[in-house]
């Protein structure tokens, strides 16, 4: 996508063809700064500290990481030692572990001289694969919403989060075919949930279609209910970090209780998503999908722009006060209308996503 005319994707290749360059999500909407990760460590750091972020581009990152790490050392301990501590940097987001299996699987077949050039080579492939994949989603997204019937003059999407193409290499999953809808002249409008603690929805989801020219209002996390039910709203669309093979679909924080009162107001729920996403090893997202706890610090802190330009940090809490912070939750399959991938639209069960994807059917 554009940002002030220029081509970007959230992660690149630099010109000395080792260094990876990604754009730093930390320091958005405000500044925009492009980071240089140099080592593996520095891929693990940037995944922690959610310098990148969002499950698709987590996996592209930590592929990269791969890279870098078999660029200093090609051996098997390093090829052992980059995966563990890169699965480690965040729990939730199954395309991380999806990624490293897959350089794993290949780089341990190999000898140590042909390994760092193979997954620069994989890395590389996975990002291309990605954004083709958020494009099909936005293609196949795009046919979902043409169906549907705008309630005003134009169409209302409510988003959580950020599931555009910051949150992957491109194009994004949840705002592909939102993306799509309003390139092909379908009018359109997102109610954008600020998405606290973090704010990706105000930070990111906001500037990533404002640089686009797609219109957008941010509301509080908690208004969506309400333009639900005064009838602002015709369909709302999220993306994920995990979904099960039973289509329990695990994303930010409070988006079970979007998908709550999408269902009670009979508004269509869509979540985009990629292959990779899909974690065809558990069932019920409830009882298997590790829930990353993240500090305290990010609900008791907002950091912002000052009058004068500069970038604040303040606190909003007594002293004393715990805070707890649960990053993600799981909404179940039964509140979910349509799981929209890379192949097309299904029901979120087994059954709907096997429609799709008959090699992952269990033997008999
Ligand atoms: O904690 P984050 O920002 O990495 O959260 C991930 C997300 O951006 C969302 O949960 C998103 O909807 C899924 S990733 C397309």
């Amino acid at each position: 996508m554009k940002v002030d005319g220029k081509p970007y994707r959230t992660i690149w290749l630099g010109a000395d063809s080792t260094t990876v360059q990604v754009i730093d999500q930390t320091m958005l909407p405000h500044r925009f700064v492009i980071r240089d990760l140099r080592a593996m460590e520095d891929a693990e750091r940037a995944i922690r500290t959610m310098i990148v972020r969002g499950a698709p581009l987590i996996g592209a990152a930590a592929a990269y990481g791969m890279a870098l790490a078999m660029a200093a050392d090609p051996s098997d301990a390093m090829l052992a030692r980059a995966y563990s501590v890169l699965l480690a940097s965040r729990p939730t987001a199954v395309n991380l572990r999806w990624a490293l299996d897959d350089l794993r699987a290949r780089l341990s077949l190999l000898p140590q001289g042909d390994r760092r050039e193979a997954a620069y080579r994989r890395a590389a492939e996975i990002c291309d694969e990605d954004a083709e994949i958020c494009r099909r989603i936005g293609e196949h997204g795009l046919a979902e919403v043409k169906r549907l019937k705008p309630r005003g003059e134009r169409l209302n999407a409510l988003t959580h989060c950020n599931a555009g193409w910051l949150a992957t290499v491109d194009w994004g999953t949840a705002l592909a075919p939102i993306y799509q809808a309003h390139n092909s002249g379908i009018p359109i409008h997102v109610w954008v949930d600020e998405t606290r603690p973090r704010n990706q929805g105000a930070s990111l989801t906001a500037w990533e279609l404002g640089k686009h020219g797609v219109p957008h209002t941010v509301i509080a996390d908690n208004a969506g209910g309400h333009l639900m039910q005064r009838g602002k709203v015709d369909f709302c669309i999220v993306g994920t970090d995990r979904t099960t093979r039973r289509g329990d679909v695990c994303n930010k924080i409070g988006t079970y209780l979007k998908a709550l009162a999408a269902h009670d107001n009979g508004v269509p729920f869509y979540v985009g998503l990629p292959y990779p996403s899909i974690d065809w090893t558990i069932e019920d997202g409830h009882r298997d999908i590790p829930i990353e706890e993240r500090s305290a610090a990010e609900l008791s802190r907002l950091s912002g722009r000052g009058e004068n330009g500069e970038v604040l940090s303040i606190d909003i809490l007594p002293e004393g006060s715990p805070a707890a912070n649960p990053a993600f939750d799981v909404t179940p399959a039964r509140l979910v209308t349509a799981l929209i991938t890379e192949r097309g639209a299904c029901a979120a069960s087994e059954a709907g996503l096997l429609s799709l994807y008959p090699e992952q059917a269990r033997a008999a």
